[in-house]
């Protein structure tokens, strides 16, 4: 049994670490989120500034994630997201992703 705990433990600061590794850095999507444009239209604070464009701030890091993804595969089809995704990596994604679901 308390092999058992013990081998559980292991697993987990193993693992864990690795997890929230590929977590966005928030510090970093709050810089890219005005290098990259973001701003302009989702807004600093994350609410838009008109009716076209979605509120970003609080949705779900995962989400919005995902969503970037297919953007930039063009899966989801929208002009300018099409266009501002197309350029970002997978890590600039989680931290724009991190940054707008900490607002
Ligand atoms: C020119 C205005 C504009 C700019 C700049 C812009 N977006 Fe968008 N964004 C939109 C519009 C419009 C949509 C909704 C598209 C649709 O209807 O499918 C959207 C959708 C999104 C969504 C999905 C929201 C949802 O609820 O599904 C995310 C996430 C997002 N944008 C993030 C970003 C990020 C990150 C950047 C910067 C790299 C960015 N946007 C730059 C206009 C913009």
């Amino acid at each position: 049994m308390r092999r058992k705990v013990r081998i559980i433990l292991v697993l987990l600061l193993t693992f864990v670490p690795a997890l929230s590794a590929f977590a966005g850095d928030v510090e970093a999507g709050k810089k890219l989120a005005v290098a990259k444009g973001c701003v302009g239209c989702h807004g600093s604070a994350g609410i838009s500034y008109g009716p076209v464009w979605p509120n970003l701030a609080s949705q779900h890091g995962p989400y919005m994630e995902a969503q970037l993804k297919l953007f930039r595969s063009k899966e989801r089809i929208d002009p300018m997201m099409n266009l501002y995704a197309s350029s970002l990596t997978d890590q600039e994604i989680a931290d724009l992703a991190s940054y707008f679901a900490s607002l």
